[in-house]
């Protein structure tokens, strides 16, 4: 059986109060209609068709290939959305299960379980609806005395009487297509609003005698739908306590869920544990047996096992396994640090690599560096890898000693086993096993390198 999702997003979405088109503002780090599109993909078959019109080009945009797009313009209700989509969707389609991409919670499972039920529908409508006490505005579900729903009536024309009804209408629906082509040009223009509502398709339904089945929702937070920026911080605390659920019950320790960040796409080993206050963006990608946190901000990056990143900033770097860096410290993009990489307070690296057993405590800058195994480097060494116009590499080489408050004027090489005083301002590559002091730092002496541990 073909089903095809259409997803509307041409409204304007006028209380968000952005320059934004709505369905692009974020949830848990990914555009509303980016959720929508994961909830349908489970339930059909075809590639959706989205809906747009304000802010079309900017959606259809976002949209790239995963989604037909179809232009509503001007908007004349969500029955006249969906009409635009029968010149894709007609005979190319069974079912056809209609969403608002404004309701990032709605689960893949639940649109699912209404498929289901259209499915065994001799009806042509299956639609969610949910018991709630406050209404937020939503359609009325009516009902005939024998409990076949009969209309949706919204809520600014309801009578008192309708008004009491606590079933609402949440806003997926399933269709049987060849129905629904035909109702959605029978549908009647709203005296009040000049609209054609799709809601109006249930009474047209439910007059030719056909039957409407409802399937009551009880999960009243999947239904929250965003019209302004309330709604929208509802609905990312919510989806956020989706997400640090499932990694809690995936054997993540999350000290404080309330105040841990975590996008949509983030992974987290077992018995890693998140301190409060940590916020884990994008494409990050954390092992086992870490210790995050308190105060951290990492944003695609990549973490082994064991390390530990306190009060720290990562963005696009990459730890190994029992790196132990913070507090305040920060990796930038290109930083990548080796096992048992110590990194202090007060330390920055870009585009760098620091082979094994490094330790950089305190006040460092390293940027365009190669740093081999087992090197120190002192406090306050700096890297002065920007001339006014280019970046130039510095590469170190394995057990280095550099004194503390160290210049390193890259391009610059320095041998594996030397040595730099404190203070040296270091111009001119430097041999292996070779002490530099000064400034600019010159060849003193031949060193004896220690044997090994
Ligand atoms: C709609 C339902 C209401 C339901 C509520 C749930 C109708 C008539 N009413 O009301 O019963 O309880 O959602 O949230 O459907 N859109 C278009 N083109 C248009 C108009 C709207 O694409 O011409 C899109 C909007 O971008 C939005 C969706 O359709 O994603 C719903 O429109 P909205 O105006 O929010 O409808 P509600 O008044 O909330
Ligand atoms: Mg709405």
């Amino acid at each position: 059986m073909r089903i095809t999702a259409v997803l509307l997003a041409a409204g304007q979405g006028t209380r968000m109060k952005s320059a934004l088109p709505k369905v692009l503002h974020p949830v848990a780090g990914k555009p509303m209609l980016w959720h929508a599109l994961e909830a349908i993909k489970r339930s059909t078959s075809e590639k959706p068709v989205v809906v747009v019109g304000h802010g079309a080009d900017e959606v259809t945009k976002y949209l790239a290939d995963s989604a037909q797009t179809v232009l509503q313009e001007p908007q004349l209700g969500t029955g006249h959305a969906v009409l635009q989509a029968e010149s894709l969707l007609k005979n190319k389609t069974d079912l056809v299960v209609v969403c608002y991409s404004d309701m990032p919670l709605l689960r893949g499972e639940t649109l699912q379980k209404l498929v289901d039920t259209q499915k065994k529908n001799s009806g042509p409508i299956s639609l969610l609806t949910v018991i709630a006490e406050h209404p937020r505005g939503f359609g009325r579900i009516i009902r005939k005395t024998d409990g076949t729903v009969s209309a949706i009536v919204e809520e600014y024309v309801a009578t008192a009487e309708q008004l009491q009804v606590k079933e609402l209408n949440v806003g997926g629906y399933c269709f049987d297509a060849n129905w629904l082509w035909d109702a959605l040009q029978r549908i009647p223009k709203n005296p009040k609003k000049g609209e054609y509502y799709l809601t109006d398709t249930v009474e047209l339904a439910s007059k030719d005698g056909l039957s409407v089945q409802a399937m009551v929702m009880d999960d009243l937070e999947e239904t929250i739908g965003i019209n302004t920026r309330v709604h929208l911080s509802e609905c990312d605390a919510a989806m956020r306590r989706r997400i640090n659920q499932q990694h809690m019950l995936n054997g993540v320790t999350l000290i404080d869920p309330a105040s841990s960040y975590i996008e949509i796409d983030v992974t987290i080993g077992m018995d890693t544990v998140i301190m409060p206050n940590t916020y884990l963006y994008g494409k990050t990608q954390i092992g086992q047996g870490n210790l995050i946190g308190p105060n951290s901000i990492i944003r695609d990056s990549k973490i082994g096992n064991r390390c530990k990143v306190l009060s720290s900033v990562m963005e696009g770097a990459v730890l190994e396994d029992d790196v132990d860096m913070g507090p305040f410290a920060r990796l930038r993009k290109g930083a990548h640090l080796g096992n048992h990489v110590h990194m202090g307070n007060f330390g920055e690296v870009k585009d760098s690599y620091l082979a094994d057993g490094v330790k950089m405590g305190h006040f460092s800058y390293i940027g365009n560096a190669q740093i081999g195994a087992n090197t120190n480097i002192g406090a306050g060494t700096i890297t002065c890898n920007y001339d006014g116009e280019k970046k130039h590499a510095t590469e170190i080489g394995e057990d280095v000693f550099i004194g503390s408050d160290t210049m390193l004027v890259a391009p610059l090489k320095i041998g594996n086993g030397a040595r730099t005083g404190a203070g040296a301002v270091v111009t001119k590559n430097v041999a292996e096993d070779t002490l530099v002091v000064g400034m600019p730092a010159r060849a003193i002496r031949k060193l004896e390198r220690k044997a090994k541990k």
